[in-house]
């Protein structure tokens, strides 16, 4: 059996740092945009990241109604509170704390997602994930994983990692995507502080979030509320990333797909022709 790499011999810098942007979205929902459109053809696959927090009802507790998506896949994961969804298809289900919902859009479905407090604090995140073009127009398909069916790796010195997606210290996560290769780990440094390497294909484009403490990559920090997007040099094997005390992060990586992206909303597309198409299937009911 092969030895699970786990040591990074040359790590990425950080290319750029990014400060997320405050906007609102589904009806009245205040959150931090932190991966915008002008990002997504350097993030490729990755088209947004939004990070929403607060411990007042109202910034949140209206949610996002129902509203369609096509052509991509949409990963919420809330590190506090819940999420209840509804679709088109009938399907509902509620997202507790620590859990992810990984929902394929694929040709389209119109779905709700609603907020409910829990001790009034309310914490979360939704990535948004390409889909390659011959993948667009599949059957929409989801899946709610508790925090008990995610996995988890202790790594040495006491650093907890949740494994959303890809891989990290030779443990699988909940889900595999062969076209976008997605890395998706929630990152916990203790108290004290710790490091985390995480070997990472040279090719595939990554970032960090970091919502907790301060971070240091190649010598360049990362506070908590700031995007770090991380070189994509072909000599090296992965990214170190070193906290002085307790600190938690996204780190988020996959293949790009180069292929053109015209987003409309949320419809994400190749062309112009096929928003069209989107738009129209969705004015006469035909996403669900
Ligand atoms: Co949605």
């Amino acid at each position: 059996m092969d030895s699970v790499p786990t040591h990074v011999a040359a790590s990425r810098s950080v290319e750029r740092r990014v400060t997320g942007r405050a906007t609102s979205d589904g009806a009245g929902v205040r959150l931090t945009r932190v991966l915008t459109q002008d990002l997504q053809r350097r993030l490729d696959p990755f088209l947004m990241l939004d990070a929403f927090g607060s411990d007042n009802p109202d910034d949140y507790i209206a949610g996002f109604p129902d509203h369609p998506h096509r052509g991509f896949e949409t990963v919420t994961y809330m590190i506090a509170g819940r999420m209840r969804h509804r679709d088109s298809a009938g399907h509902e289900g509620l997202l507790d704390s620590g859990g992810v919902q990984w929902m394929t859009a694929g040709r389209g479905l119109v779905h709700s997602e609603i907020p409910e407090q829990e001790s009034g604090v309310m914490e979360g995140f939704q990535l948004w994930v390409n889909l390659p073009a011959r993948d667009k127009l599949c059957a929409p398909w989801y899946r709610d994983f508790s925090a008990a069916e995610l996995a988890h790796v202790l790594a040495p010195g006491g650093v907890d990692i949740t494994v959303i997606a890809g891989a990290s210290h030779g443990v699988q996560g909940a889900v595999t995507r062969d076209a976008t290769d997605v890395v998706y780990l929630d990152v916990n440094i203790p108290a004290g502080g710790g490091v985390l390497e995480q070997p990472l294909t040279p090719e595939n484009n990554a970032f960090l979030y970091v919502y907790r403490g301060t971070v240091t990559v190649e010598g360049q920090e990362i506070d908590a509320g700031c995007m770090a997007v991380l070189a994509t040099d072909p000599h090296c094997d992965g990214v170190r990333v070193q906290a002085h005390d307790a600190a938690r992060f996204l780190l988020i990586a996959g293949k790009p797909l180069g292929e053109p992206i015209t987003q409309y909303g949320p419809f994400v597309m190749n062309t112009q022709q096929e928003i069209y198409q989107a738009v129209a299937d969705f004015r006469a009911g035909r996403l669900g």
